[in-house]
Protein backbone atom coordinates (compact mmCIF):
# COMPACT_ATOMS: atom_id res chain seq x y z
CA UNK A 1 0.00 0.00 0.00
CA UNK A 2 1.90 3.31 -1.23
CA UNK A 3 0.71 5.84 1.27
CA UNK A 4 1.71 9.98 1.22
CA UNK A 5 1.29 12.51 3.43
CA UNK A 6 0.82 16.15 2.53
CA UNK A 7 1.58 18.43 5.31
CA UNK A 8 0.67 21.94 5.71
CA UNK A 9 -1.00 24.83 7.86
CA UNK A 10 -3.91 24.92 5.14
CA UNK A 11 -4.88 28.98 6.96
CA UNK A 12 -6.68 28.48 4.74
CA UNK A 13 -6.73 25.84 2.46
CA UNK A 14 -6.70 27.24 -1.25
CA UNK A 15 -7.30 26.42 -4.88
CA UNK A 16 -3.29 25.59 -5.22
CA UNK A 17 -3.97 23.17 -1.95
CA UNK A 18 -7.16 21.81 -3.75
CA UNK A 19 -5.39 21.34 -6.98
CA UNK A 20 -2.49 19.65 -5.23
CA UNK A 21 -4.39 17.31 -3.61
CA UNK A 22 -5.97 15.72 -6.57
CA UNK A 23 -2.80 15.53 -8.69
CA UNK A 24 -1.14 13.74 -5.70
CA UNK A 25 -4.61 11.46 -5.29
CA UNK A 26 -4.25 9.92 -8.60
CA UNK A 27 -0.19 8.72 -7.54
CA UNK A 28 -1.07 6.75 -4.47
CA UNK A 29 -3.50 4.67 -2.60
CA UNK A 30 -4.13 6.80 0.30
CA UNK A 31 -3.14 10.32 0.77
CA UNK A 32 -3.45 11.82 4.01
CA UNK A 33 -3.87 15.32 4.42
CA UNK A 34 -2.43 16.50 8.00
CA UNK A 35 -2.80 19.82 9.35
CA UNK A 36 0.10 21.21 11.44
CA UNK A 37 -1.23 21.81 15.15
CA UNK A 38 1.21 24.23 16.34
CA UNK A 39 -0.34 26.62 19.60
CA UNK A 40 2.60 28.57 18.94
CA UNK A 41 2.04 29.37 15.73
CA UNK A 42 -0.37 32.48 14.99
CA UNK A 43 -3.18 31.03 12.30
CA UNK A 44 -5.81 33.18 11.12
CA UNK A 45 -8.65 29.78 11.42
CA UNK A 46 -8.56 27.28 14.55
CA UNK A 47 -6.84 23.85 13.44
CA UNK A 48 -10.83 22.52 13.78
CA UNK A 49 -11.89 24.91 11.17
CA UNK A 50 -9.08 24.12 8.91
CA UNK A 51 -9.52 20.73 9.30
CA UNK A 52 -13.50 20.95 8.84
CA UNK A 53 -12.96 23.00 5.29
CA UNK A 54 -10.72 19.80 4.62
CA UNK A 55 -13.08 17.64 5.05
CA UNK A 56 -16.32 19.30 3.79
CA UNK A 57 -13.92 20.01 -0.05
CA UNK A 58 -12.91 16.13 -0.27
CA UNK A 59 -16.19 15.20 0.63
CA UNK A 60 -16.12 11.26 0.33
CA UNK A 61 -13.07 10.89 -1.64
CA UNK A 62 -12.14 7.39 -0.69
CA UNK A 63 -8.50 7.76 -0.95
CA UNK A 64 -7.89 10.74 1.24
CA UNK A 65 -8.55 11.31 4.76
CA UNK A 66 -7.78 14.82 6.97
CA UNK A 67 -5.34 14.52 10.13
CA UNK A 68 -3.97 17.15 12.36
CA UNK A 69 0.07 16.73 13.12
CA UNK A 70 1.56 17.88 15.98
CA UNK A 71 5.73 17.49 16.60
CA UNK A 72 8.17 16.66 14.13
CA UNK A 73 6.72 15.83 10.45
CA UNK A 74 8.79 12.62 10.25
CA UNK A 75 7.19 11.22 13.47
CA UNK A 76 4.19 11.39 12.13
CA UNK A 77 4.94 10.20 9.01
CA UNK A 78 6.51 7.01 10.28
CA UNK A 79 3.67 6.89 12.58
CA UNK A 80 0.99 6.60 9.31
CA UNK A 81 3.04 4.09 7.78
CA UNK A 82 4.14 6.60 4.82
CA UNK A 83 6.63 6.32 2.17
CA UNK A 84 6.83 9.91 1.39
CA UNK A 85 5.65 13.53 2.02
CA UNK A 86 4.60 15.31 -1.31
CA UNK A 87 4.50 19.43 -0.55
CA UNK A 88 4.00 21.84 -3.70
CA UNK A 89 6.01 24.31 -5.44
CA UNK A 90 4.68 27.08 -7.23
CA UNK A 91 7.47 29.17 -8.25
CA UNK A 92 11.79 29.65 -7.74
CA UNK A 93 11.03 31.60 -4.87
CA UNK A 94 8.96 28.29 -3.34
CA UNK A 95 12.43 26.64 -3.50
CA UNK A 96 15.04 27.78 -0.48
CA UNK A 97 12.49 27.27 2.04
CA UNK A 98 11.20 23.31 -0.04
CA UNK A 99 14.91 22.39 -0.11
CA UNK A 100 15.86 23.28 3.50
CA UNK A 101 12.76 21.46 4.57
CA UNK A 102 12.90 18.39 2.71
CA UNK A 103 16.95 18.48 3.85
CA UNK A 104 16.05 18.92 7.31
CA UNK A 105 13.45 15.93 6.71
CA UNK A 106 16.25 13.71 5.29
CA UNK A 107 18.47 14.48 8.35
CA UNK A 108 15.97 13.27 10.73
CA UNK A 109 15.00 10.46 8.67
CA UNK A 110 17.17 9.05 5.44
CA UNK A 111 14.68 6.75 4.43
CA UNK A 112 11.72 9.04 3.48
CA UNK A 113 11.54 11.02 0.44
CA UNK A 114 9.37 14.28 0.06
CA UNK A 115 8.36 14.60 -3.48
CA UNK A 116 7.29 17.54 -5.04
CA UNK A 117 4.23 18.43 -7.57
CA UNK A 118 3.66 21.52 -9.59
CA UNK A 119 0.01 22.95 -9.06
CA UNK A 120 -1.31 24.34 -12.43
CA UNK A 121 0.35 27.68 -13.14
CA UNK A 122 -2.85 29.68 -12.66
CA UNK A 123 -2.37 29.01 -8.98
CA UNK A 124 1.33 29.85 -8.94
CA UNK A 125 0.66 33.32 -7.22
CA UNK A 126 -1.97 31.57 -5.09
CA UNK A 127 -1.06 31.43 -1.34
CA UNK A 128 -2.71 31.16 2.21
CA UNK A 129 -1.21 34.44 3.17
CA UNK A 130 -2.30 36.28 -0.03
CA UNK A 131 -6.13 34.97 0.65
CA UNK A 132 -5.90 36.11 4.42
CA UNK A 133 -4.84 39.63 3.21
CA UNK A 134 -7.12 39.84 0.14
CA UNK A 135 -9.76 38.81 1.90
CA UNK A 136 -9.34 40.82 5.49
CA UNK A 137 -9.38 43.81 3.34
CA UNK A 138 -12.70 42.72 1.53
CA UNK A 139 -10.86 41.70 -2.14
CA UNK A 140 -12.63 39.11 -3.87
CA UNK A 141 -10.89 35.82 -3.11
CA UNK A 142 -13.20 33.77 -5.55
CA UNK A 143 -10.53 32.64 -7.37
CA UNK A 144 -7.94 31.72 -4.94
CA UNK A 145 -10.12 29.54 -2.48
CA UNK A 146 -12.82 26.59 -3.65
CA UNK A 147 -16.12 27.60 -4.50
CA UNK A 148 -17.75 25.49 -1.69
CA UNK A 149 -16.09 27.65 0.79
CA UNK A 150 -15.42 31.09 -0.75
CA UNK A 151 -18.21 32.61 1.44
CA UNK A 152 -17.37 31.43 4.68
CA UNK A 153 -13.89 31.85 4.54
CA UNK A 154 -14.78 35.39 3.01
CA UNK A 155 -16.83 36.39 5.92
CA UNK A 156 -14.37 34.90 8.25
CA UNK A 157 -11.60 36.79 7.68
CA UNK A 158 -13.56 40.05 7.51
CA UNK A 159 -14.79 39.42 11.15
CA UNK A 160 -11.56 38.46 12.76
CA UNK A 161 -13.92 38.87 16.34
CA UNK A 162 -15.39 35.62 14.86
CA UNK A 163 -12.27 34.32 14.01
CA UNK A 164 -11.59 30.60 16.02
O1 LIG B 1 1.98 25.13 4.83
P1 LIG B 1 3.28 25.34 5.53
O2 LIG B 1 3.11 26.28 6.71
O3 LIG B 1 4.38 25.78 4.60
O4 LIG B 1 3.70 23.90 6.12
C1 LIG B 1 4.89 23.75 6.86
C2 LIG B 1 4.96 22.38 7.55
C3 LIG B 1 3.74 22.13 8.40
C4 LIG B 1 5.07 21.30 6.50
C5 LIG B 1 6.26 22.39 8.42
O5 LIG B 1 6.26 23.52 9.23
C6 LIG B 1 6.41 21.15 9.31
O6 LIG B 1 6.59 20.07 8.82
N1 LIG B 1 6.34 21.36 10.64
C7 LIG B 1 6.47 20.29 11.62
C8 LIG B 1 7.76 20.44 12.42
C9 LIG B 1 8.91 19.74 11.75
O7 LIG B 1 8.88 18.58 11.43
N2 LIG B 1 10.04 20.49 11.57
C10 LIG B 1 11.26 19.96 11.00
C11 LIG B 1 11.28 19.99 9.48
S1 LIG B 1 11.44 21.59 8.85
Amino acid sequence: MRIAIYPGSFDPVTLGHWDLIQRAEKLVDRLVVAVLHNPAKDCAFSVAERVDFLRELLGSAPNVEVCTFHGLLVDFVRQQGAAFIVRGVRAFSDFEYEFQMALMNRKLAPDLETVFLMPKEEYSVVSSRMVREVGAMGGDISRLVPEQLCERIAARLQNPAQLG
